[in-house]
């Protein structure tokens, strides 16, 4: 049973934590606001238009389709332009912020590199990077997760959690949030004789996700896999920072270099929905592969899979793939993450779905697993 000892969440401030000036907030207010008011306008405005003209109705009264019909429309090219803006106003404010920075940060990374703690770091610098990996700026973010600058670099990790924290609290996410704590709860809920000794935490990128499982579950020993070398040096420090022993370990989550039946609990947080359709049947064998009988799998993502996601939702999943470096958002929508479970070994019989409110905030997350026999 997983227990809930220690909260971290979206407001955990570390020793690697940039402290943000007067300026900095200032600047992060305004893109938080302004993407607070693009969501309201999307729910409410976009939403009825796009309700109006997939009815069939143009302004000008003739038949369109809604796609078309949208582009068309001045609000909805205002609407875009300004997300786009906002966007890269919000990589521009944090790296101003992150880069100011790097002399105080990189020594309190060197007091941490130097304490004691029961957690690792294992870096294999000749790891095969997937081509899509190199290619996208996931999100818009500089360099993108697989940003490395050589040796002791951080970076991209100290972004993903400041990128991830802002972008969230403008999509209406609250500071008490934690998508790891919301697989925490799930398991309570729906597997409460879980105990592992072995957790894995696929695609971990900043760690952020996987202090809650090294939390939920203090006996086990907790790893986090990611390809990203500069996600993981920032996911050891944090860790460190934070007092908790996780092993992290650069690898493809396709192919992890555990052992056959050697893991108790693998988990994924918002992993799926960057990877394309291969390499997402890969991580489901993976997931079966390295999971002993009776092991768990809950990979967590965007609620995109519901079945009855309204046109308007998956027309703005679109939007994400032609304008916000999400290339995988629309397949991750359309391939069935329970067939890929059964494909990859599970039996049909233990494979569930099944959606999780946020703790703080009006979103719901897509949980889907299996249990191995
Ligand atoms: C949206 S981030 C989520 C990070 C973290 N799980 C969280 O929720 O805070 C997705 C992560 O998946 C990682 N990733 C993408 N493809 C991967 C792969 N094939 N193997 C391992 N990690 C991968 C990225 O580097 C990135 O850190």
């Amino acid at each position: 049973m997983p227990q809930a000892s220690r909260e971290i969440n979206r407001s955990t401030v570390h020793k690697l934590s940039p402290v943000a000036s007067c300026r900095d907030r200032g600047r992060q207010s305004f893109i938080f606001h302004t993407k607070r008011h693009l969501g309201n306008i999307a729910r409410t405005t976009l939403r009825s238009e796009f309700d109006r003209v997939s009815s069939g109705q143009a302004s000008d009264g003739a038949e369109c389709d809604a796609s078309s019909a949208m582009q068309a429309l001045p609000l909805f090219a205002a609407w875009s332009a300004l997300n786009i803006g906002s966007q890269q106003q919000m990589w521009r404010a944090l790296g101003d912020m992150v880069n100011r920075q790097i002399p105080a940060m990189s020594a309190a990374g060197r007091e941490l590199g130097g304490a004691a703690v029961n957690g690792s770091l294992q870096l294999d610098s000749d790891l095969e990077m997937p081509d899509y990996f190199q290619s996208t700026a996931y999100h818009g973010q500089p360099g993108g997760y697989c940003l490395d600058r050589g040796e002791g670099d951080w970076f991209s990790g100290a972004m993903q959690e400041a990128g991830g924290t802002l972008y969230s609290r403008g999509a209406g996410t609250g500071d008490k949030d934690s998508k790891g704590q919301a697989v925490v709860r799930f398991i309570a809920e729906c597997c409460p004789d879980v105990a592992p000794d072995t957790v894995v935490d696929l695609g971990c990128g900043y760690g952020g996700q996987t202090a809650n499982y090294a939390v939920a579950f203090p006996d086990a020993q907790t790893y986090g896999v990611d390809l990203g070398a500069g996600l993981l040096r920032y996911a050891h420090l944090r860790a460190t920072a934070l007092d908790l022993p996780i092993h992290f370990k650069q690898a493809c989550a396709g192919r992890t270099g555990f052992a056959d039946a050697s893991v108790d609990l693998v988990v994924s947080n918002i992993l799926l929905h960057e990877i394309p359709p291969e390499m997402l049947a890969a991580v489901m064998r993976e997931s079966f592969r390295i999971l002993r009988p009776g092991g768990l799998v809950v990979h967590q993502d965007v609620p995109t899979q519901k079945p009855d996601t309204a046109a308007f939702q998956q027309w703005l999943s679109r939007w994400q793939v032609a304008h916000n470096d999400e290339p995988f958002w629309q397949s991750f929508a359309e391939t069935s993450v329970t067939n890929a479970l059964v494909d990859a070994g599970f039996a049909e019989q233990d494979v569930f779905e099944a959606y999780q409110p946020q703790i703080d905030g009006p979103l719901i997350w897509y949980m889907v697993g299996a249990r191995k026999p």
